[in-house]
């Protein structure tokens, strides 16, 4: 069998699909801007790559059947790397978000909505097989979002406390990527992928607490504060995005799916389990 192409395999998601497709023994390639500084297993043919450097992605694509594409590059990069990826690939599983489904959570509009819907529309006419992960919020947020704090202090200071999210766990969204990369079947499906359970940001906060064996004072700043200190965690414009679906999002339940365990077997991890499993991470 050729090698699987990963694309993001230094990122939260990519890492965990490379270390269980190598677990599979499948053979596997990674691609790196950086390779020297991606620290990935042994067993990964690592090769110096670029989204935004159509020119580069040739070679890290021969005798490649089949990518896993994760996206964070610039727009304007979209049409001539898939064009690259179409020419040598038959089938690709893309890293997306639940664009379609109507929960407010999921619906409002923004930049990285119109991205997704531009890559989408891209793959499904570019020949390719194709299968769409649409995971929610991951459980892994809570790393930027809330370790820093919670290292720094028992204070979490954070909008939209009692907007309901149900975090996923990046090693659940790696399962079901390694199925459709893996096996036939997969072609065409579109896998809206959540933790199991619908927890307010206060009680995810709280659950951090409870399993480092803190009691935090989590305390609601308005959307202008959280504008102002939430920078850290990304651009102006992804805090809108989160500050626009939290705002949506109150007053009803999180959106939850059961696909996790139809395609993989398993039940997803609870964010108790995440948090337990992440522990060290929050720890000063
Ligand atoms: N966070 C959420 O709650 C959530 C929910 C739904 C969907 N998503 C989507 O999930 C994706 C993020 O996944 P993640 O958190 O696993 O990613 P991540 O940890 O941010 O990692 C991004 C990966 O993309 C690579 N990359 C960035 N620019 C590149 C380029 N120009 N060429 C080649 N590789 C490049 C990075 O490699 P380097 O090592 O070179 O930086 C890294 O491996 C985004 O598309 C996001 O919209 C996120």
């Amino acid at each position: 069998m050729n090698p699987i192409l990963v694309i993001g395999g230094t990122g939260t998601v990519g890492r965990q699909v490379l270390s269980r497709l190598v677990a599979t023994g499948a053979q596997v390639r990674a691609l790196a801007r950086n390779p020297g500084a991606a620290h990935l297993p042994p067993q990964v043919e690592l090769v110096r790559g670029d989204l935004t450097l159509p020119e580069t992605l040739d070679g890290c694509l021969d005798g490649i059947d089949v990518v896993f594409l994760v996206w964070t590059a610039p727009a304007a990069a979209v049409a001539p790397a898939l064009e690259r990826i179409a020419k040598h690939a038959r089938r690709v599983v893309l890293l997306s978000a639940p664009i379609k489904t109507a929960h407010p959570l999921f619906q409002q509009p923004n930049p990285i909505r119109a991205l997704f819907e531009q890559i989408e529309r891209l793959i499904e006419t570019s020949g390719l097989q194709w299968t769409f992960l649409r995971p929610g919020m991951f459980a892994a947020n809570a790393l930027s979002w809330w370790a820093p704090q919670i290292r720094a202090g028992d204070v979490v200071r954070w909008p939209y406390l009692d907007a309901p999210t149900a975090p996923i766990d990046e090693r659940d969204i790696a399962a079901v990527a390694v199925r459709a990369l893996c096996e036939e079947g997969h072609a065409g499906a579109e896998y809206v992928l959540t933790g199991p359970q619908s927890l307010t940001q206060f009680e995810q906060a709280s659950t951090i607490g409870r399993v480092i064996g803190r009691s935090l004072r989590i305390e609601e700043i308005t959307p202008d504060e959280a504008r102002r200190e939430l920078l850290r965690i990304g651009p102006l414009v992804a805090v809108n995005m989160l500050l626009q679906a939290w705002a949506a999002a109150i007053g009803q339940p999180a959106h939850v799916t059961s696909t996790v365990a139809e395609v993989t077997g398993a039940p997803p991890h609870t964010f108790l389990d995440w948090a337990t499993d992440n522990a060290a991470e929050f720890l000063a």
